[in-house]
């Protein structure tokens, strides 16, 4: 079948909303996530933290926690005084983190950690507005519509509030997407959803999401790390096994799923024996912001409010 025949399969799947929802191969990944996935990229999560204040008395919103590796971090940081008010989607991903984070939050009568299992958009739409010093979003934004999260985010946090974005970017792990395409375009029936998932092209894109939403930007800027693997099995195990290719389980024909990472073993040994190195790199951006005290939007809500704009 070619690639016409996919593009339509993906079109009906499209029309029929049969959209993946990555919620189940978190729950799969999450006790090895924090084995593959958080000591590699895990490290450039810890430094775009860096790059925004967190100190102690402040509250901290934590989008799509996972395993806690971030909220541990920043508990660590409030050092017993202040709030963070995290969520997740998959309870596998919740009880790792509730394991990791609450002893760090034992005997400190000032701190407050709450890891709620839920949807990000509903709960930061649930948070008070203007009363967030930090919104952290890591390795999620992508599950959202960025817009529309953002327009959330500035309205949650305190004037001069910041928020810390860091994502994937499209064109991440590009020898083991194209070899996947070539999978789906031979035989587009062993596709039946489809992995929705908003990657940005680059740090300017999500620069633009955050001015749209009447943040200003901070910093932007690009990264990339390989992925630890010398060997096809190795990319493979690393990519299933690290919650990178969450969303694959419910794309593919359920039973045939082994079939394609054959191929995919098979397609990655071919790319070896070519090149004689195999390089899969993991791009991605971070991007910080912060809400000015007279932002548009903020502007706006105070005159829907009928109080006096500034
Ligand atoms: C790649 S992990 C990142 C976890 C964590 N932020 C980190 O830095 O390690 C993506 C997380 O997003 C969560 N997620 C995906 N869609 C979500 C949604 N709509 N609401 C809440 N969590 C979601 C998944 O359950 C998963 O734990």
């Amino acid at each position: 079948m070619s690639r016409v025949g996919l593009a339509a399969r993906a079109l009906r799947l499209a029309l029929n909303k049969a959209h993946a929802d990555p919620t189940a191969d978190y729950d799969a990944a999450s006790s090895d996530y924090d084995t593959f996935f958080s000591p590699v990229m895990g490290l450039h999560s810890v430094e775009a933290l860096d790059s925004v204040p967190v100190r102690p008395g402040d509250t901290v919103v934590e989008l799509a926690c996972g395993t806690g590796h971030l909220t541990a971090e920043i508990v660590r940081r409030l050092r017993g005084v202040g709030a963070v008010h995290a969520v997740d989607k998959s309870p596998g991903m919740l009880r790792v983190a509730r394991e990791k984070v609450l002893p760090l939050a034992q005997d400190a009568p000032r701190l407050t950690v709450e890891l709620a299992e839920g949807d990000m958009d509903s709960f930061i739409r649930s948070r008070p507005t203007g009363a967030a010093d930090l919104v952290v979003v890591g390795w999620a934004i992508c599950y959202t519509k960025p817009s529309r999260l953002l327009a959330q985010i500035e309205r949650v946090l305190k004037p001069g509030g910041r928020v810390v974005v860091i994502e994937t970017r499209a064109d991440a792990h590009r020898a083991l997407t194209e070899r996947l395409e070539k999978i789906f375009a031979h035989d587009p029936s062993l596709l039946t959803g489809l992995i929705r998932v908003t990657l940005p092209k680059d740090a300017a894109t999500v620069a633009r999401w955050f001015v749209k939403a009447g943040l200003t930007v901070d910093i932007q800027r690009e990264g990339a790390q390989s992925i630890p693997a010398r060997t096809p099995e190795e990319a493979v195990e690393w990519v299933t096994r690290s919650g990178a290719a969450a969303g694959f389980k419910t794309a593919v024909d359920s039973g045939r799923e082994q079939l394609v990472l054959d191929r995919l073993t098979a397609g990655l040994a071919e790319l070896l024996a070519k090149e004689g190195r195999l390089d899969i790199r993991h791009t991605f951006v971070v991007v910080t912001g912060t809400k000015q005290a007279d932002s548009i939007p903020a502007r706006r809500r105070a005159a829907d409010e009928g109080a006096p704009v500034v």
